[in-house]
C-alpha cells in the first residue's frame, strides 16, 4: 500500500493532456499528492494508497493551475486618459506616434520605487491568484533604460519569491524606444549592455519583442533575437497585432516559444509557427478593449495545429484585464474557441508557451502539484460565467500544498 501525503477524493479530475480521451475527464476521481508532486490520480476506486490528510472535494472539479503566460503586471499609474481618448475617436496607433502609449507608462515606471513597484503589481496578482492563477508570466518593458528595466524584473522574481505562486520573467526591452535615443543606439544597448546585464543576474527566463509598425522592424526584432540566442535564452514575439509585418515566421525562425497576438498572421506565418512547435497566445483582452476587427486565424492554427494558448495581457494600455477567467470567455465568444481550447490555452498549451511543458499545465504523475478544485458541474462552466471569478474556486493548490487565500495571507 502507497503512502502519500495527500489525497484528494469525491472530485471529478479534468486532466488537460491535449488529446487524451474524454478530454481527459475521470469521474469519482482522485489525485494524491507527494513532495510537492502528483504521484497519483485516476478512478477513486482504484486509488493504490492512503494518507494521514484526506480532502473532500464535495463532487468540484480539479484542473490544473491556470496558467496566465503573458502579462505586463509591472508597471506605475493608468492610462484610463487614452481609453477615453479612444472612445473618442483617437485610434490606438496615433496616440502611440504622439507619444502617449507605452512611453507614457515608461515615464511613471521610470518614477516608481522597487518597493511601490512590487506593491503595485502585487495587488494586481491578487486578483489572478484569486482566480485560479498558480503561475504567471510577466515582462519588462517599461523601462527602456537599464535601470528601471532590470527593476522591473527583479520585482518579478521577487513576486515570484513572495508566496505559491510561480512566475516566469520575459526581458522585453524591445517594447518601444525611449524618447532620449535614436533607434539604431537604443538596439544597440538592449542587444549589448542591457541584456548582458539581465542574463548576469539571471533575470529573465525568456526575451521577448514587439514587431510592430509601431514599433520594432523585424530587421531590429532580428538582431534582438540573435543576442537572445547568444545568451541562451529563448524568444517570444508580440507579432503581427495590427499589421502583418511577417512576425510570426521570422519569430518561428528562432524556434520561438511563441507568438502573440496574431490577428494579422498569414497562413505562411501558421505553417511556419507549425513546423516550428511555437505556441499563438491568443490575447482577447487587447482585441476587446481596442475594438480591434481583425480576428486572429483560429481555423488556420487548428487545420495546421498550431497549439493555441489564451492569457490575459494584463497591462495599463490595450488590456486592463486582471480575470484570466474573463480572459477564457472573450477567448471563446469574440475568436470562437471551445470552452475545452480555453481551457487548454490556460494550462497545458500556456505552460508549453513558457517552456514548462513537462513540469506543469496538466494533471499528470510527477508534473509539480498545481491545482484548483471549483464548485462547478463541468471545466465550460469557467469560460461561461462573467464576474463570478473567485466565487467559483474552492481551493487552490500549490506545489501539492494547499494555499491560503489570497488577500490576509498577504498583508
Ligand atoms: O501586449 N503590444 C504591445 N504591448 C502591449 C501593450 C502595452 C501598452 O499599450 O502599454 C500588448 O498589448
Ligand atoms: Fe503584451
Amino acid at each position: 500500500m502507497e503512502r502519500f501525503d495527500r489525497i484528494w477524493v469525491n472530485v471529478q479530475l479534468a486532466t488537460m493532456v491535449p488529446g487524451a480521451p474524454d478530454r481527459g475527464e475521470i469521474r469519482d476521481g482522485a489525485l494524491a499528492v507527494r513532495d510537492g508532486r502528483i504521484a497519483w490520480l485516476g478512478p477513486r476506486a482504484q486509488l493504490p494508497g492512503e494518507a494521514v490528510e484526506i480532502h473532500d472535494g464535495a463532487g468540484g472539479w480539479i484542473l490544473p493551475g491556470l496558467i496566465d503566460c503573458h502579462t505586463h503586471l509591472v508597471f506605475a499609474g493608468e492610462r484610463c486618459g487614452e481609453f477615453e481618448e479612444r472612445l473618442e475617436g483617437v485610434p490606438y496607433a496615433e496616440i502611440a506616434r504622439r507619444g502617449g502609449g507605452i512611453r507614457r507608462t515608461v515615464d511613471g515606471t521610470r518614477a516608481a520605487s522597487e518597493e511601490e513597484l512590487h506593491r503595485l503589481a502585487r495587488a494586481r496578482l491578487h486578483r489572478l491568484v484569486d482566480e485560479g492563477v498558480t503561475t504567471v508570466e510577466i515582462k519588462s518593458g517599461y523601462g527602456l533604460d537599464i535601470e528601471t528595466e532590470l527593476r522591473m524584473l527583479r520585482v518579478a522574481r521577487a513576486l515570484g519569491r513572495d508566496r505559491d505562486v510561480s512566475v516566469a520573467t520575459s526581458f522585453l526591452g524591445a517594447h518601444a524606444f525611449p524618447a532620449e535615443l535614436d533607434r539604431a543606439a537604443y538596439v544597440d544597448l538592449v542587444c549589448g549592455p542591457m541584456l548582458d546585464l539581465v542574463a548576469e543576474e539571471g533575470l529573465a527566463d525568456a526575451v521577448d519583442a514587439f514587431c510592430e509598425t509601431i514599433a520594432f522592424s523585424p530587421e531590429e526584432t532580428e538582431r534582438v533575437f540573435q543576442a537572445a540566442k547568444a545568451k541562451g535564452l529563448p524568444v517570444k514575439l508580440h507579432a503581427d497585432q495590427i499589421s502583418d509585418s511577417g512576425g510570426a515566421a521570422l519569430a518561428a525562425r528562432y524556434g520561438a516559444l511563441s507568438c502573440d497576438h496574431v490577428e494579422y498572421t498569414s497562413e505562411a506565418g501558421v505553417r511556419a509557427m507549425a513546423a516550428a512547435g511555437t505556441v499563438a497566445v491568443l490575447l482577447p483582452g487587447a482585441f476587446y478593449l481596442l475594438r480591434e476587427r481583425q480576428r486572429p486565424p483560429v481555423e488556420l492554427l487548428r487545420r495546421f495545429a498550431v497549439p493555441m494558448a489564451v492569457a490575459t495581457d494584463a497591462n495599463p494600455g490595450s488590456s486592463p484585464l486582471l480575470s484570466p477567467l474573463l480572459a477564457m470567455n472573450l477567448a471563446c465568444v469574440l475568436f470562437g474557441l471551445t470552452p475545452y481550447e480555453a481551457l487548454l490555452g490556460m494550462t497545458a498549451h500556456a505552460a508549453r508557451a513558457l517552456g514548462l511543458a513537462a513540469d506543469r499545465g496538466t494533471l499528470e504523475v510527477g508534473k509539480r502539484a498545481d491545482f484548483c478544485l471549483w464548485r462547478i458541474s463541468r471545466p465550460a462552466e469557467l469560460c461561461y460565467w462573467m464576474g463570478f471569478g473567485s466565487g467559483l474556486l474552492a481551493e487552490r493548490v500549490v506545489a501539492g500544498r494547499p494555499s491560503a487565500p489570497a488577500g490576509p495571507a498577504l498583508a
